[in-house]
């Protein structure tokens, strides 16, 4: 069985007016219990659509989203989704460890244990010492930190990311990416990942989905053998990754001329 299955999923949004954009065409694919998965995609192919669907926030228009076998009707519990937006996805008047402790709160899962947890979560993230500031005392790269230990606060099974680093600088970038690779593999979470940035999905996974324009459908899957744990430098300059790299642009850029 696999831990998070899309089977035939579309959706298409009704305009005001009574047309419809259809946003994803038709899309099946699967991640395996603590896989890396990546979904890459053309702007506006419809990847955070595809994410809410599996959220369970918005419905999907047909077919359906599995998790360990079961069809969702609603918000799974073992889900947890992570926007890109960070500063508006924080609780700016929740501290650091407030913010943390909201996801164990909302769990009833108030205690001592719970309070050692978050700060546990919040040194994986690299913020100890930040447990009393304030989102706003933060730089964006902090507040993502915050926004990943919130999200793992609530012990997912699968953690969906919409391009959570697509505001931060380049390098800042780099830092966080490491930064949830040893995330992953210290709490062995499954992570769904979506980024518009090839080389970042490279460098994260275990596998890509390559997503055509919209409506989508998975162009191709593309299983990422590269050795862990990966390096920012030797990782990158490796023959294979820049292969991977080429492949998948030109694949991109063919689609966009059709
Ligand atoms: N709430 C909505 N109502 C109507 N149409 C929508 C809605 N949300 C998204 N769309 C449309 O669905 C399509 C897919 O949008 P979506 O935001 O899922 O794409 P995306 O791949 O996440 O884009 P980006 O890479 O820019 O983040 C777009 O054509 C968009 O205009
Ligand atoms: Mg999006």
């Amino acid at each position: 069985m696999h831990l998070l299955e899309v089977e035939a999923l579309s959706k298409s949004y009704r305009q005001i007016g009574g047309e419809s954009t259809l946003a994803i065409g038709e899309i099946s694919f699967q991640v395996e219990k603590g896989e890396f998965v990546s979904l890459v995609g053309p702007s506006g192919c419809g990847k955070t659509t595809l994410l809410m669907c599996i959220a369970g926030l918005i419905p999907a228009s047909s077919g359906m989203v599995k998790v360990n076998g079961a069809g969702i009707s609603g918000p799974p519990k073992n889900l947890v989704l992570v926007f890109q937006e960070y500063n508006r996805s924080l609780f700016a008047w929740r501290s650091v460890l407030g913010n943390v402790l909201f996801g164990l709160e909302v769990r009833g899962k108030l205690s001592r244990e719970a309070e050692d947890r978050a700060r546990h979560l919040i040194g994986l993230v690299g913020l100890e010492g930040f447990e009393r500031h304030y989102p706003w005392e933060l730089s964006g790269g902090m507040q993502q930190r915050v926004a990943i230990a919130r999200a793992l606060a609530y012990g997912p099974e699968v953690l969906l990311m919409d391009e959570p680093f697509g505001s931060v600088d380049a390098l800042t970038r780099l830092e966080l990416e490491d930064t949830l690779l040893k995330l992953w593999q210290e709490l062995k979470t499954t992570i769904l990942f979506v980024t518009h940035d090839i080389e970042e999905a490279i460098y994260l996974s275990d596998r890509i989905c390559l997503l055509s324009r919209r409506p989508s459908r998975v162009v191709r899957g593309i299983e990422i053998r590269l050795e862990r744990p990966r390096n920012q430098l030797t990782t990158r300059a490796d023959r294979r990754f820049v292969e991977l790299r080429n492949d998948i642009y030109r694949q991109i850029s063919d689609q966009a001329v059709k």
